[in-house]
Formats: C-alpha cells, sequence, structure tokens
C-alpha cells in the first residue's frame, strides 16, 4: 500500500514525468510512468529534486470526512423526503404524477420538462415535499441495506379494489425496519368496486392501524385518476412532517445520497444527488463513494441550471470523474486534490477486498446475496 506510481508522484511535485524517470534511472531503478515505485524510493526521488517528503498516510486520506453533528441554532427546516411503495400496478406511478401536477410553481412555469428520478414538488399551501421515485422497493431495500437512509416519510399505496397483496406486505416490513412513518394511500377509489373499509381491516393483520381504527397512521382514500383525495394526501404528508420537525443546517459544505447514477452519451457520467446537509454550489469539489468529480454544472429536476441545491433537494451533477452508484454518499471537500486522493484510496481499498474475496461461496452466501 505504501507506493506511489511515478507519474502521480511528479505531480504531486509539479515536475515533468520525464524527470522523475531520469532521477530514478541515477538512483538505480528503472521505471516508466505509469509503473509503481515504493515509498522507500519515492521519498530519495523527493529528496533529490530538493523537497522534504511527507507522506500521506490512510487516516490522513479519510480523516475530515466523518463531520461533526450540527449545533441546534443552525438547523432550519427543511422539506420532507418521501419515498412512494407499494403493490405492482396499484398505482404508485399514476399518484406521483397526479402530485406532481399539482405543483403550483410548475403550473406556473408551464409544466415539467424533463424527468428525473426525484424531484420537489410545492404543494397546495406552500409547503415543500421531495419525492423519490425509487423503481421498486429493491432499490429502497438496497440503498437501505447500504447505510443510505434518506426517506423520512413512506407513502404506502393499496389499490381499494384489490386490497393487501405480497409486495404491500414487503413494503411495510420494509418501512417498519427503516423505522420511518407511513402515511397510506387508499388509491383507485373511484372504481366500483372499490372498497377502503376492507383495506383498513387488512391493515390490522400487518400491524397498521389507521386513525379510523383508533390507531395513529394517516390513511387517505385517494384516486390519481379522478384527482379525488390528492389535497387531502398533501396535507397528510404535511401533517407527518410536522409532527417529525425535519430540519437540517444549510450553512455547511455539502453532504448527501446518489439517488441515481448513470454514463450519459455526450454529457458522461451524471448523478441525481439528494442534499441532505448543507448547500452544495455550482464548482464544489466532492467524494462520492469510490469516485470524485466537481460540480460542473447543477439542472435541477425542471431541467434548469441552478447555481446551488439545498438541504432535502434533489439535483442532477455534472462533472464526474466516473459513475457512482445509488446509495453512495457524497461529501465536499476543499481541494480537488485530496478528493482524488481519498476516491484512489477508496478505488484501491476496493480492488484489495475484491482480490482477496473468494469466488465461489457456499450455497448460503450465494443466497444471502440475492
Ligand atoms: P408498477 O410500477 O408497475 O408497480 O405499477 P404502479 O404501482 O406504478 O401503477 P401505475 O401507476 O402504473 O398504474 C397501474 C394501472 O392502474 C394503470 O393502468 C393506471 O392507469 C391505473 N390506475 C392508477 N391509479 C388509478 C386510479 O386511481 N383509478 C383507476 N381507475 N385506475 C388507476
Ligand atoms: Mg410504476
Amino acid at each position: 500500500p505504501d507506493s506511489i506510481t511515478v507519474g502521480e508522484l511528479a505531480q504531486r511535485m509539479a515536475v515533468q514525468a520525464g524527470q522523475v524517470v531520469k532521477t530514478l534511472m541515477k538512483l538505480g531503478t528503472m521505471a516508466t510512468v505509469n509503473q509503481t515505485i515504493d515509498g522507500e524510493t519515492a521519498q530519495l526521488v523527493v529528496e533529490e529534486f530538493g523537497h522534504t517528503p511527507k507522506r500521506v498516510s490512510e487516516s490522513d486520506i479519510e480523516e475530515g470526512l466523518e463531520t461533526a453533528p450540527d449545533a441546534e441554532a443552525d438547523m432550519q427546516p427543511r422539506a420532507p423526503v418521501v419515498t412512494v411503495m407499494g403493490h405492482v400496478d396499484h398505482g404508485k406511478t399514476s399518484l406521483l404524477d397526479a402530485l406532481r401536477k399539482t405543483d403550483v410553481v410548475a403550473g406556473e412555469a408551464g409544466g415539467i420538462t424533463q424527468h428525473i428520478g426525484a424531484y420537489q414538488v410545492v404543494m397546495p399551501g406552500g409547503n415543500k415535499v421531495s419525492f423519490i421515485d425509487t423503481p421498486g422497493h429493491a432499490a429502497f431495500s438496497e440503498m437501505r441495506a447500504r447505510g443510505a437512509n434518506i426517506t423520512d416519510i413512506v407513502i404506502l399505496v393499496v389499490a381499494a379494489d384489490d386490497g393487501i397483496k405480497q409486495q404491500t406486505v414487503e413494503a411495510i416490513n420494509h418501512a417498519k425496519a427503516a423505522e420511518v412513518p407511513m402515511v397510506v394511500a387508499i388509491n383507485k377509489c373511484d372504481k366500483p368496486d372499490a372498497d377502503p373499509d376492507r383495506v383498513r381491516q387488512e391493515l390490522l393483520n400487518y400491524g397498521v392501524v389507521t386513525e379510523e381504527m383508533g390507531g395513529e397512521t394517516l390513511a387517505v382514500e385517494c384516486s390519481a385518476s379522478s384527482g379525488e383525495g390528492l389535497e387531502q394526501l398533501a396535507e397528510a404528508l404535511t401533517l407527518q412532517a410536522e409532527i417529525q420537525d425535519l430540519k437540517a443546517n444549510p450553512d455547511r459544505a455539502a453532504e448527501g445520497t446518489v439517488v441515481e447514477a448513470k454514463l450519459e452519451k455526450g454529457r458522461g457520467p451524471v448523478a441525481t444527488f439528494l442534499v441532505q446537509r448543507g448547500t452544495l454550489k455550482k464548482g464544489d469539489t466532492f467524494v462520492v463513494g469510490n469516485e470524485y468529480g466537481r460540480a460542473r454544472a447543477l439542472v435541477n429536476d425542471r431541467g434548469d441550471n441552478v447555481e446551488a441545491a439545498y438541504p432535502s433537494e434533489p439535483v442532477e451533477v455534472l462533472g464526474l470523474h466516473g459513475t457512482p452508484q445509488a446509495g453512495d454518499r457524497f461529501v465536499v471537500v476543499d481541494s480537488e486534490q485530496r478528493a482524488r486522493e481519498i476516491a484512489e484510496h477508496r478505488q484501491e481499498k476496493a480492488r484489495e477486498t475484491q482480490s482477496t474475496a473468494p469466488s465461489t461461496g457456499s450455497l448460503e452466501q450465494m443466497l444471502a446475496r440475492i
């Protein structure tokens, strides 16, 4: 691990790689630009150039990424981050689309031009809500498994004509395991065979006690098709968010989680970041998972270029050097060199883990991975 490539060493001393190669030859070592030399040799080279060598230890590299909690006085209210879950075809996407159409700001601006997997809606009444459009709860549990708890509220969508189904139960279990409060949307209430009472009754079997049943879980009868109950659903979300008293400090270097990331033709790696603390500004340098980057452009959910993204805001980020994974954390750091060092260090560690991992596991291990 205590080694460096010739090219990297040259870059750090701000000299031509050829000069380092020559110096190495003088010291009796033959190496090309891409070859790795050990720390001892590197130290000799640095001294030959008249510099004082300073070795960067592993702890130095990662140091400072674990940030202290914010002072209560710096905390300001933030929008809730809401994930929609439920059984297949129960109307998750339709409901999100319908809620989006109630966006008072989008209405004024003439509609939404671009779809990204996360967006913020200004509800009737002026409250903001950020929605995460995870494709199924596989993504939700994957993120949670990787330590990324980004959701404040789960909307559990249940079709009133179909009732509780297998994936409804799974969604309930995910939300419970993550200790995220639920708001139930009893959808498709426009259908003639809709039976919302049955839904509330069935929910009892899974420990979800709605207000009507004497419990605390908010349940709203609605229809994505007719628009009935959407305002009440928005109100329920706002109420639930108020109970949680969600706050973040906007005046600090940004941190958050990758919601989705992909390699796009002509744009390079593009990631959607959900800012969770601080303010992400255009030009900021960050480490994200095993990658790093400098925010060349920030694009909001309407496709507009913006200068900054605040807590609970999702934003598309351009200027990454590689494609991170959904669930990766991003942290803004003070210099590009430091960001690169941390990313390279993490990549190296990832490679080490990969090469030491057994190529075939037991059947049990394989099942555990599925
Ligand atoms: P998956 O993403 O495939 O799991 O489905 P989904 O839960 O996102 O459901 P989607 O929004 O795609 O809706 C499934 C079907 O139900 C579509 O044909 C919708 O038009 C219909 N649908 C959704 N909401 C309502 C509703 O409130 N009333 C009626 N009548 N139909 C609805
Ligand atoms: Mg869908």
